[in-house]
């Protein structure tokens, strides 16, 4: 049966970080119509309801009805040390990442981490995510299996590490390949599921593992690769060591066929511009993870920046580098560091970020993070009034944006009404 979803649209018609706020596109009373996981038409909502007389209605009043979040780079199985006291990057990964990483070669662990995390990002209203799991082939087939149990768009890959990890946490070029190659012919393409190659980052692969690595995208050019690129400044000195022979930390991917329009790369702070430079002709995406670059202590991302050069942006968490499963707290931090920056970043940008930003970084766009016909109906709604220092700032709001600020600034899972994943609800009021 057809659903008819009811209250305030948001979604866009363009791109604000070019277009301005009048990329988005606002409904105050409108409507949502869904057929067989797919949304079929938006529009006022007296208008769906007289051309649909038989949908079964829900009506969520003044609530926003978006697209659901898309969370363009996590680690899920960093959910049990987020929020871990006291590191920067290289000391983090060693204290608290990597003992815990370690547990995943056991598939119960995997298991019960897996659905615990799904669980918290789909509270937070997050319906996408691109996760890197460990270097156990077990703790992809534990996420993917999970995912689709619930029906979810997920990305996620086996992180590939042959060097400066603990025993026990590495692969080797061969086994990198061969274990990745694998899983992509299980998981990859199934359903709503896709697979995305996953070196950790260059620190912790040899030139030979980059190089299996990027033989097998060669072959597999159908699949994302997604990896750390400058995040902090002691990293990026210790990759300049690791490999004296490359131009720059991008070189150091590049020249093993790990660059290229499915590129993902995490954080990309401490650029050269021959980096950026070449960012955009290649066309890689690059994903801003500004709730860990301020804890983790790495840096100020430069959106403005990058933005003018035309790369394709995502926002993520970076769970558990982050400090947050809610890409509100996240948006809100974007906004923070933007302000340090000189940049006041509007919320139709954040928005967009959050949502289609995120969904083209992954290059999904055309499917998921917005509201269009013939779009996968995985929807966010988001009470604007969800608690009483929210509340009485929203009703003050002339516009949405004004309305919409103080959940981005403040909310947090009490602003999640409802989530729909492929047409279905997956909390009913
Ligand atoms: N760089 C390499 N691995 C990681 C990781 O797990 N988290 C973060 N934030 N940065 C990394
Ligand atoms: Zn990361």
């Amino acid at each position: 049966m057809a659903e008819l979803l009811l209250g305030q649209i948001l979604r866009f018609g363009g791109n604000p970080l070019h277009e301005g706020p009048d990329a988005a596109r606002h409904s105050a009373r409108g409507g949502v119509l869904i057929e067989d996981g797919v949304i079929r038409a938006v529009g006022e909502a007296d208008d769906l309801r007289r051309q649909h007389p038989q949908a079964h209605v829900t009506d969520y009043g003044a609530a926003v009805i978006s697209a659901g979040f898309v969370d363009a780079h996590v680690h899920y199985p960093q959910t049990g040390i987020i929020a871990s006291w006291g590191k920067r990057l290289i000391d983090w990964l060693n204290t608290y990442t990597f003992p815990e990483e370690m547990r995943f070669g056991d598939p119960e662990h995997a298991g019960r981490i897996a659905s615990l995390y799904l669980d918290l990002v789909l509270a937070n209203g997050t319906t996408t995510v691109a996760s890197y799991c460990t270097i156990h082939p077990a703790s992809v087939d534990a996420f993917m299996a999970e995912a689709e149990s619930r029906n979810l768009r997920v990305f996620a890959g086996k992180t590939c590490m042959d060097r400066n990890a603990p025993e026990g946490l590495r692969d080797t070029p061969q086994s990198a390949h061969d274990d990745s190659l694998a899983l992509i012919e299980r998981w990859h393409g199934r359903g709503r599921l896709s697979y995305v190659i996953t070196p950790r980052f260059s620190p912790t692969s040899t030139p030979e593992q980059l190089e299996a690595l990027g033989a097998l995208w060669a072959a597999r050019p159908d699949c994302l690769m997604q990896t750390h690129l400058s995040e902090q400044t002691d990293e990026v000195a210790w990759v300049r060591s690791l490999f004296p022979e490359a131009r720059d930390y991008l070189d150091t991917y590049e020249r093993h066929g790990l660059l290229g329009p499915g590129a993902v790369f995490g954080h990309a702070i401490h650029l050269e511009p021959r980096e950026i430079d070449r960012l955009a002709e290649t066309g890689a995406a690059v994903v801003h993870c500004p709730t860990s670059n301020t804890f983790i202590g790495s840096g100020l991302f430069d959106l403005s920046r990058l933005a003018a050069r035309g790369l394709r942006i995502g926002l993520a968490t970076d769970t558990g580098g982050g400090s947050s499963f809610s890409m509100l707290r996240t948006m809100a931090a974007a906004y923070e560091i933007g302000q340090l920056r000189g940049n006041a970043i509007h919320p139709s940008v954040l928005w967009w970020l959050a949502t289609a930003g995120s969904a083209a970084s992954l290059r999904v766009a055309d499917r998921i993070g917005n509201i269009a016909p013939g779009m996968e109906a995985d929807l966010v709604v988001i009470d604007l009034e969800s608690t009483p220092a929210v509340a009485q700032r929203a009703r003050r709001a002339d516009d949405i944006w004004q309305a919409l600020f103080p959940t981005i600034m403040m909310g947090d899972d009490r602003a999640i009404r409802a989530v729909w994943i492929n047409g279905r609800p997956v909390r009913r009021d």
